[in-house]
């Protein structure tokens, strides 16, 4: 059975930018990009999911893919609270892992704003070793792009708003709500 509450949209809810049906369409044409890009199954091929704001996408996106895939975490952070972005990256769960240089790497990235994030650990990652990295992001602000970054697969471009659910938070809140909305204002000026 439909968990009612979640169907109706939050009070502190503006509007809904991308309804469920339509984050499905974007996870599966990423899902096919990834199976095209990465065709043999013999490959290791590791999708990176970036928590917490990526686990959402991280899942549909992992039983969309048809190719064998492993999967890890990292954890960074980027956002001290709410809805302003602080300027250095620090990595506060890492991967350890011995086959580096076999491995290809999807990450799987939840919103590329500044780009800071994804062009620290982009870097960070080719340091280790490892043999190919992509980034996946489900959204993408290029209006607020503050260093040169770009995804290599981007489920949808947004203006400059600050939007949550599936997955993205505002204050750890809203991230289970099954679409992607845009927060009324009273909610960050209260
Ligand atoms: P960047 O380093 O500025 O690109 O930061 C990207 C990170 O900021 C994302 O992984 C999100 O956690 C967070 N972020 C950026 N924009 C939003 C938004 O509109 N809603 C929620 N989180 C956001
Ligand atoms: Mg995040």
């Amino acid at each position: 059975m439909e968990n009612q509450k979640k169907y109706n949209i939050n009070d502190d809810i503006d509007y809904v930018m991308i309804s469920e049906a339509e984050l499905k369409e974007l996870v599966t044409k990423i899902a096919g990009q990834i199976d095209e890009d990465y065709p043999d199954p013999t490959k290791k091929l590791l999708l990176l999911c970036i928590l917490k704001g990526s686990v959402v996408f991280m899942g549909d996106l992992m039983k969309t893919i048809k190719r064998p895939v492993e999967i890890d975490f990292m954890k960074v952070s980027s956002y001290g609270s709410g809805t302003v972005s602080s300027n250095s990256v620090n990595i506060l769960l890492d991967i350890h892992r011995g086959d580096m240089n076999n491995l290809d790497i999807v990450i799987i990235e939840d919103i590329i704003d500044s780009g800071k994030t994804m062009k620290y650990l982009t870097q960070y990652l080719k340091n280790k070793g490892a043999r190919s990295i992509r980034v996946a992001a489900l959204l993408d602000k290029p209006s607020r792009r503050a260093v040169d970054f770009d995804a290599d697969y981007i489920g949808c471009e947004i203006e400059d708003e600050f939007v949550v659910g599936y997955g993205l938070d505002y204050d750890e809140r809203y991230r289970a709500l099954p679409y992607v909305g845009v927060l009324k204002p009273h909610v960050y000026n209260s």
